[in-house]
């Protein structure tokens, strides 16, 4: 049987990451090793992402984080079979950093270059962790990102719905915002949701009135405005407890819509798929634990297998990259050195 390892970048966000994923024939894939540097200080201060600032960063910390991926694997450049690296989708200048960065490598040593969908890398990540068959239901939730998808192959995708507005990791960033929590809001929102109430503030479930799978999470900000205004009105600010009670509001509001989502995601899955799918779910806000049981309890229900990677598995990674590469690869994909570097790269 064939080994494949392959050295994976990630620049297309916030995140530097650089890994090696190594498989032998059609077994469980490894990580060898999965850095990751993130950029939160750097952004701090601005209340949100700089693109400038996050692209300089990557440029700056590329070259170190590959070096520490390869330490770490206890490989060299001469032991990889390809190097794999984000194309896009994100901020076009962090992209433009690890594809530059990728090239010079490929270059100097002649191997292989692999352009990865960063939603594939998400998408394929629940095969590198769990073995999962195609096709699958896959329920991709990030800070940009919102889709349910049918995984049929490493670049085959069906798109059944996502969101018309926000994801809802931005929903959870701004509702950070509009209560003084620290970014990114998923982790301090799901913190204070956990001490608070979440029947005091009713939310809207936008969407469920419609049949399909489309999701709208803008009007829960507009909501959380307006809730927030008029208690800190009639007591002269908010308390601790208001705000986890305004916290725990809103989760359950994600929480609701996307366990309500999911289930009708299925039924139109099997309109045209004879067997309940696994479910997999991937990005940074599936490291919810609410999120995560609601689905968890909806798939129980319909009797579908789900299936979660492990947190720093779900949240941007080079694993994944690295491991979306080797299945392209493996498939007879490779890119020159014209692959580009595209902002905007739908599935
Ligand atoms: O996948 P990711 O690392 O980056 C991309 O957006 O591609 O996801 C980051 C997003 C952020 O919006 C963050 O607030 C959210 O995932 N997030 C969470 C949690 N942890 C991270 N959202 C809800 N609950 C969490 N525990
Ligand atoms: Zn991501």
């Amino acid at each position: 049987t064939q080994t494949l390892t392959i050295l994976g970048l990630e620049s297309s966000c916030d995140d530097t990451a650089a890994a090696v994923v190594q498989q032998n024939g059609d077994s469980l894939p490894k990580v060898l090793s999965s850095i990751v540097f993130g950029q939160n200080e750097l952004h701090s201060a601005y209340g949100g992402i700089v693109p400038e600032i996050a692209a300089r960063a990557h440029a700056e910390k590329l070259d170190v984080c590959v070096r520490e991926a390869l330490d770490q694997s206890g490989l060299t450049l001469s032991d990889l079979d390809a190097i794999a690296v984000t194309a896009g989708p994100g901020l076009i200048g962090g992209v433009l950093s690890g594809v530059m960065c990728a090239k010079g490598i490929s270059a100097a040593t002649g191997l292989p270059l692999v352009g990865v969908n960063h939603l594939a890398g998400h998408a394929l990540t629940p095969r590198l962790t769990d073995a999962i068959a195609y096709p699958y239901l896959m329920l991709l939730v990030s800070g940009g990102h919102c889709q349910y998808l049918i995984a049929r192959g490493p670049e085959d995708f069906t798109r059944l719905g996502g969101t018309i507005d926000d994801a809802p990791g931005e929903a959870f960033d701004k509702t950070a915002r509009l209560l003084g929590l620290p970014q990114p809001g998923g982790p301090s929102v799901q913190a204070e949701a956990e001490i608070g109430d979440p029947k005091r503030f009713r939310f809207p479930r936008p969407m469920l009135d419609r049949p399909d799978c489309n999701l709208s999470f803008s009007g829960l900000k507009t909501a959380l405005m307006r809730m927030r205004d008029q208690v800190a009105a009639e007591k002269n600010g908010l308390t601790r407890q208001d705000r986890a009670d305004l916290c725990a509001g809103f989760q359950a509001a994600v929480v609701d819509v996307l366990t309500e989502k999911t289930r009708r995601a299925i039924r139109l899955y099997l309109e045209e798929n004879p067997a309940t799918p696994t479910v997999a779910v991937a990005g940074g806000v599936a490291a919810n634990t609410a999120i995560r049981s609601g689905l968890e309890t909806v798939c129980s229900e319909l009797g579908a297998a789900f299936t979660a990677p492990p947190l720093h598995l779900c949240t941007d990674n080079a694993a994944m990259i690295a491991y979306a590469g080797l299945e392209r690869f493996k498939a007879g994909a490779c890119d020159g050195m014209d692959l580009t570097a595209r902002p905007r790269w739908p599935l």
